[in-house]
């Protein structure tokens, strides 16, 4: 508990109006004053981290399987989208990982255990790719930041102490709306999914997360000022 308890307070002191991406860490750090002023996560797509920053953190992700995602929210609530782009240096984050998108409630840790990618995902043993995190208030306006990872088969996600979430913190699917495009017929999905809450902890034992699908281990840390 303590290394994740620190991690919290530590950003909890920088989050009053953004959000951090905790694990895998973020490309660079977009939040309070130390940050480099020339970013800013009303930026699209990577709050004006270029995707070929030296000395960025690439995390090892899972080949195969699910993995972890934990967010620091710091907003009652906030609407979610994660995307992935493959690649050195993204610039087209094309794989939607949150369809539906995400409605998460609560000021804290939001830990998802796995987070799945799409099963056709055309990665291997050492492809690059960076997640795209997105928050969205109910204003439209929206905040961004990137984390880079590389898929590795002996990758492993978070679990036990590592992948917890505050208590009140939770996230529900938004069942895609039907939109009426005045043409007779209508956009928009079914939206059932797994609706899998957040606060549960992983197993912990990383050969269950090996053995299952893909372990994309996140960490996000969301907060929008009031
Ligand atoms: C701030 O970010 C820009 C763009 O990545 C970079 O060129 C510059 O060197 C950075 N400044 C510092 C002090 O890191
Ligand atoms: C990063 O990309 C920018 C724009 O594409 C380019 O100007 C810059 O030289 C690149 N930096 C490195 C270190 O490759
Ligand atoms: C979220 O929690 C932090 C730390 O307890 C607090 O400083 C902040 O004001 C809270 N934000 C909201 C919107 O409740
Ligand atoms: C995503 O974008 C990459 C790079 O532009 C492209 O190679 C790939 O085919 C795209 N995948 C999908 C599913 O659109
Ligand atoms: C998202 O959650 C907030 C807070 O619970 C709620 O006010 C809002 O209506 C929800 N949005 C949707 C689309 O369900
Ligand atoms: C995982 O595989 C990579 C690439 O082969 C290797 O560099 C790294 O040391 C391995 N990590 C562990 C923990 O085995
Ligand atoms: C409207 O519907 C017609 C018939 O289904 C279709 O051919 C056309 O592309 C649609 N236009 C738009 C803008 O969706």
């Amino acid at each position: 508990m303590a290394l994740p308890t620190l991690l919290l307070l530590a950003s909890a002191s920088l989050t009053s109006a953004h959000f951090g991406i905790e694990y895998p860490p973020m490309r660079a750090n977009t939040l309070g004053s130390s940050k480099n002023s020339s970013y800013s996560q009303w930026t699209n797509p990577c709050a004006g981290v270029p995707g070929n920053l030296t000395d960025r953190p690439i995390t090892p992700w899972p080949l195969s399987g699910g993995g972890s995602l934990k967010l620091d929210l710091h907003h009652h609530w906030t609407y979610l989208f994660i995307n992935l782009g493959l690649g050195p240096d993204v610039s087209n984050f094309n794989y939607t990982l949150t369809n539906p998108f995400w409605n998460e409630t609560g000021n804290g840790t939001l830990c998802i255990p796995k987070l799945a990618v799409p099963a056709d995902l055309p990665v291997t043993e050492g492809t690059q790719g960076s997640l795209q995190v997105v928050t969205v208030g109910d204003d439209g306006n929206a905040l961004y930041n990137c984390a880079d990872i590389v898929f590795r088969a002996n990758a492993t996600a978070l679990g036990g102490d590592d992948c917890k979430s505050s208590p009140g913190v939770s996230y529900t699917e938004v069942g895609a709306a039907k939109v009426d495009t005045g043409n007779g017929s209508a956009a928009g999905g079914s939206g059932s999914g797994s609706g899998s809450k957040s606060a549960g902890a992983g197993s912990g034992v990383n050969l269950v997360a090996l053995s299952s699908t893909v372990a994309l281990a996140m960490v996000f840390v969301l907060g929008m000022s009031v």
